[in-house]
This record gives C-alpha cells, sequence and structure tokens, in this order.
C-alpha cells in the first residue's frame, strides 16, 4: 500500500468547487455514478458540485492533482454525513481507507456523534469500510445506508 496523508482543503469556496468539479470530471462514468448514487454527465455533475458547500474537505494529492477527495457535512450538531471519490486509476492504493478513516477522526474531533454514509448496494469497497467501522447496513433496493457511532 502506498502511504499518503490527507491534506484539509481550505479553499475559498469558487475554488473548492472548482477543484471538486475537475476531480469529479476525471472520475470514470461508473465511479461517479457511485458517488452520487446515480449516472451525472458533466452539466448535472456541474449544478451538482455549485450547491455543494462541504464543511470540511480532505484530499490526497498525487500526480500534480487531487486524486481522491472526501466530504464532511455537519448536517447538525451530532450527525454527520460522508461522501468520498478516489480516481479510477489511483483505487486500490489505500487512498479511500485512509481518507476515510481521518474523515471520521474529523468528525469525531468535531463532537459528532454519528456519519451517515450513503452507498449502492453494488458498492462493495465502501461498504467493507463501514463494517470495518462497526457500522449497520442497511438497504432499501439499490440504495444502502450505514450509520457509523463515533462514540
Ligand atoms: C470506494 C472508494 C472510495 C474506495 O477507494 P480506494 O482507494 O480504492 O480504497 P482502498 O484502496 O483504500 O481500499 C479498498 C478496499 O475495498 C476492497 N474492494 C474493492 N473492490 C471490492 C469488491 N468489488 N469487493 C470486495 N472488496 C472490494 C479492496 O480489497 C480494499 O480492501 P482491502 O484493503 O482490505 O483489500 C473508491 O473505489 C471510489 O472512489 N469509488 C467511486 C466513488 C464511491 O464509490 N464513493 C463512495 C460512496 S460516497
Amino acid at each position: 500500500m502506498q502511504t499518503a496523508v490527507p491534506e484539509t482543503l481550505s479553499f475559498p469556496l469558487p475554488l473548492l468547487q472548482q477543484t471538486l468539479c475537475e476531480h469529479y470530471r476525471r472520475l470514470s462514468p461508473a465511479s461517479r455514478k457511485l458517488r452520487f448514487m446515480g449516472g451525472l454527465n458533466d452539466d448535472a455533475l456541474v449544478r451538482v458540485v455549485h450547491a455543494s458547500n462541504p464543511d470540511l474537505t480532505l484530499g490526497i494529492e498525487c500526480d500534480d492533482a487531487l486524486r481522491a477527495i472526501l466530504e464532511l457535512y455537519f448536517v447538525d450538531g451530532i450527525h454527520a454525513e460522508i461522501g468520498l471519490s478516489v480516481e479510477d486509476a489511483y483505487q486500490g492504493r489505500g487512498y479511500g481507507r485512509t481518507l476515510f478513516h481521518r474523515g471520521l477522526a474529523e468528525a469525531r474531533a468535531r463532537n459528532m456523534e454519528t456519519v451517515d454514509v450513503n452507498f449502492l448496494r453494488s458498492n462493495l469497497a465502501i461498504k467493507k469500510f463501514c463494517i470495518e467501522e462497526g457500522g449497520e447496513v442497511r438497504c432499501r433496493g439499490a440504495e444502502c445506508v450505514s450509520q457509523l457511532s463515533l462514540k
């Protein structure tokens, strides 16, 4: 496994959104579908990104670009949601698990009690991460959610 240290992306919102957009555009259609739980063309992707304003964003840089990005949203004072993606050519190197662990640690440090992860039933990698963290997985049709306790 390649070691990689996630960095916090403390960019102004327009630059953050541009960075997210560039990363998401580099995802394959299959990875985009897994990330957004549905197929998104480039126009839809831009609309999604321009509506997004994560409370915390972490990234792993490699080959002069952010290849792995995690977004953390604080839903209220104690609940958070996580979304993450790793560009296809960089998957399987441990970036996803590293980011996931760091995201949970950041949520815990902000006194969050639970983190929700939404994913497609076919997404065995993220399901594995959730189970490793003690999360129960609940599925309805093709969509699943795992609520991770941080206590
Ligand atoms: C899910 C995702 C973030 C994982 O990132 P990654 O960098 O490839 O993950 P890692 O290399 O850290 O670990 C992947 C683990 O999943 C396992 N895995 C991958 N595909 C699998 C499959 N089809 N079945 C079972 N396990 C699988 C790997 O074996 C590995 O586990 P191991 O280290 O114990 O062997 C990445 O695949 C991705 O971005 N997918 C598209 C977007 C997405 O699904 N986002 C999550 C929903 S928000």
